[in-house]
């Protein structure tokens, strides 16, 4: 078993750890820690609004017995050098101080985008770009550090670099347009997003988030060489907005590719891709990696989202583009906090595991 913990475990990305690390075969959650405001109480307790009582929870799966009496460190009580692995879930700020701390002795993984964008750290989506993988033990030189820090994607780029890297791999991608309709837990608890803003609306702007997926996706598509990454020559476009819909992000995806690509063909890549992946295997891999609907009707948020408990980005409307010489466009949906998240963070540990980068 390998110690670890998880630091933000609290917020909305937090509980999703705790959840996805319950039981787990290989990870034994040993300390949570989170703000001043939550140190010192019972994870409980931390998660309990004092104000009006409100279990700040809302997966459908109860607090597991597991953490609820765990006492929430702050972060400065995480000894590093007692784990195999922390799991960040903070904002930016604080993980640009916290996880350089961390990595000194420990390998973190990392859903903040504090670091994504550094020449030596790769943006890892398991079963797209694990070969990138690499450029950890190049961090680790660099840098002087035991441990790396090992940060995902922005929740919003998992789902479309999904989708292209079997588009891209068959018939070459060139320009990429999308826009987004995403989920409320994807802004997190705090300060999260109020109803009285998004009941009964779309709010057609997310602060930092299209800039995000724009240079992810391009990274995460890109070439390892000895020593980093070249990103990808795709052009990529995009508006993201927020809906009020609880958890899952859709995408509406136009893709110019360099080959013809017909619908059925693009589909039957996608299936191809998801059948060989390389995660197949791995304690939190999903069955079906993607899953491509005919019923137009599909995929939908309230229906598509639990699939494979969250983990497969599930695929629809699948059609030839008519502005594109060479072109297609469909709809996707991604758990923004399993697959985009905490969950996806798991199967990154496990992919490392599996890969002796633990
Ligand atoms: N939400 C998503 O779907 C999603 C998806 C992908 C990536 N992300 C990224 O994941 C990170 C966490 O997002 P979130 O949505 O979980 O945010 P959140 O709900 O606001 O949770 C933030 C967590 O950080 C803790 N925290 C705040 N300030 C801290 C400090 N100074 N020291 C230690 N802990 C501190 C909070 O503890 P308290 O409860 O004690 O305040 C809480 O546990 C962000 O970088 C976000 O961009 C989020």
């Amino acid at each position: 078993m390998l110690r670890v913990a998880v630091v933000g475990a609290t917020g909305a990305v937090g509980q999703e750890f705790v959840i996805a690390l319950n039981k787990h075969p290989w990870l034994e959650l040993a300390q949570v820690a989170a703000s001043e405001r939550s140190a010192g109480k019972k994870y409980i307790d931390a998660i309990r609004d004092p104000a009006s009582g409100i279990l700040r929870w809302h997966n459908r799966e109860q607090v597991p017995e597991y953490v609820k009496d765990m006492i929430v460190s702050r972060v400065d009580e995480i000894n590093p050098a007692k784990f195999d692995l922390i799991f960040t879930a903070l904002e930016s700020e604080d993980a640009k101080v916290v996880e350089p701390k961390f990595a000194q002795s420990t390998p973190v993984i990392s859903t903040a985008a504090a670091f994504r964008y550094e020449s030596d750290v790769p943006i890892l989506i398991p079963g797209i770009n694990d070969d990138h993988a690499r450029l950890l033990n190049v961090q680790r030189k660099n840098r002087g550090w035991k441990g790396f820090i090992a940060p995902l994607p922005n929740c919003t780029t998992t789902g479309m670099a999904i989708t292209l890297k079997p588009i891209m791999d068959k018939f070459g991608v060139e320009n990429v347009f999308m826009t987004s309709m995403q989920a409320l837990s994807g802004a997190g608890r705090s300060p999260g997003v109020i109803a009285l803003d998004i009941m009964d609306n779309v709010i057609p702007y997310i602060p930092k988030e299209e800039e995000k997926v724009q240079v992810e996706t391009k990274k995460i598509l890109g070439k390892m060489n000895s020593k980093s990454i070249v990103p990808s020559s795709v052009k990529v476009s995009c508006t993201c907005t927020r809906v009020p819909v609880l958890d899952g992000h859709t995408e509406s995806v136009f893709v110019g590719t360099e080959d013809p690509a017909e619908p059925a063909d693009v589909k039957a890549e996608m299936l191809r891709f998801s059948k060989s992946v390389s995660i197949k295997g791995l304690p939190s891999a999903p069955k079906d990696y993607i899953i491509v609907h005919d019923d137009p009707t599909r995929p939908q948020p309230r229906i598509d989202r639990e699939v494979n408990d969250g983990m497969t980005t599930v695929v629809g409307r699948l059609r030839k583009d008519t502005v594109f010489d060479n072109g297609i466009k469909y709809v996707l949906l991604s758990h923004n906090e399993k697959m985009g998240s905490a969950k996806g963070a798991v199967l990154l540990a496990e992919m490392l595991k599996d890969e002796n980068l633990l």
